[in-house]
């Protein structure tokens, strides 16, 4: 392969691709799809649709099956490390047969809870494959969230904590006062002691389907639990973010 294009597509609403990233997509000749196997088809269908939108030349798409990874191993560390080499040596056999331009699109952007940046610095230092990569930035759900709600993410001068649902779990660190929550399966929010804090709540963000819930934690966080509930089961998946303030 000659070159990598890391394209972020935006979190969940076609028009969130930017013009940067239309003209990466059409300079591709093939699309690493990477899949666990387990992705779901509403955002399988969304990266079709943007292809078939954006993209006006022919293009392959590569399929990259990831191999499993053991959830609950003895040697933590071992195991994930063990992952990482499997992983980077199916992607070096698909990107060494791929002759011209190859590109991955990433949801959101590739800079924020996301493996593939890892994944190709990796196989590169596997020293195997060369080639030149670069990252066309996308709108992440962080942006989509603070746009939904129509809201500046800090107060004036205060900074910004970017977390996931298991840190949460161990508690706000001392100092923080405006803290994004990702990848919180279990509504840690829940979890999270006083009566001062406030919730800017959003779930399929971007979408026809996005929700929105804001007020103080302990007046909404029971309404946020039960439509959450609800709207995974109605459509069998969900992908949610908060911002909370103290
Ligand atoms: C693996 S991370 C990827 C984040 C992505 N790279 C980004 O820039 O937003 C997945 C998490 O992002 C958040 N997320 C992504 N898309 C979302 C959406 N459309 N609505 C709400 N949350 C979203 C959720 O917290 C989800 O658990």
């Amino acid at each position: 392969m000659r070159e990598l294009l890391v394209i972020g597509i935006g979190a969940g609403d076609p028009d969130q691709v930017t013009i940067q990233a239309i003209k990466a997509m059409n300079k591709a000749d093939a699309f690493f799809v990477i899949g666990k196997g387990d992705e779901k088809q509403d955002l399988v269908d969304l990266r079709t649709t943007i292809l078939e939108e954006h993209v006006t030349g022919p293009y392959r798409v590569v399929d990259i099956a990831d191999p499993p990874r053991n959830r609950t191993p003895d040697d933590y560390e071992g195991v994930v490390d063990d992952w990482h080499e499997r992983r980077a040596a199916v992607f070096e056999e698909k990107f060494a047969a791929e002759p011209g331009v190859g590109a991955i699109l990433v949801w959101g952007d590739p800079s924020l809870y996301d493996s593939t940046l890892r994944i190709v610095e990796r196989v590169l230092a596997r020293g195997n494959v060369s080639f030149d990569y670069s990252v066309i930035p996308g709108v992440t759900s962080v942006q989509s969230l603070a746009a939904g709600h129509r809201m500046v993410l800090n107060r004036i001068g205060e900074p910004i904590h970017i977390t996931t649902g298991r840190r949460l779990a161990e508690g706000l660190p001392e100092g923080v006062d405006n803290a994004v929550v990702m990848l919180d399966a279990n509504t840690t929010f829940t979890q999270v002691p006083g009566e001062d804090v406030q919730i800017w709540w959003g779930a399929y963000l971007g979408t026809p389907d996005e929700v929105l819930i804001s007020g103080r934690l302990r007046d909404v966080e029971s309404e946020i639990q039960r439509v959450r509930t609800e709207l995974r089961e109605r459509k069998g998946w969900i992908m949610d973010t908060y911002l909370l303030r103290r």
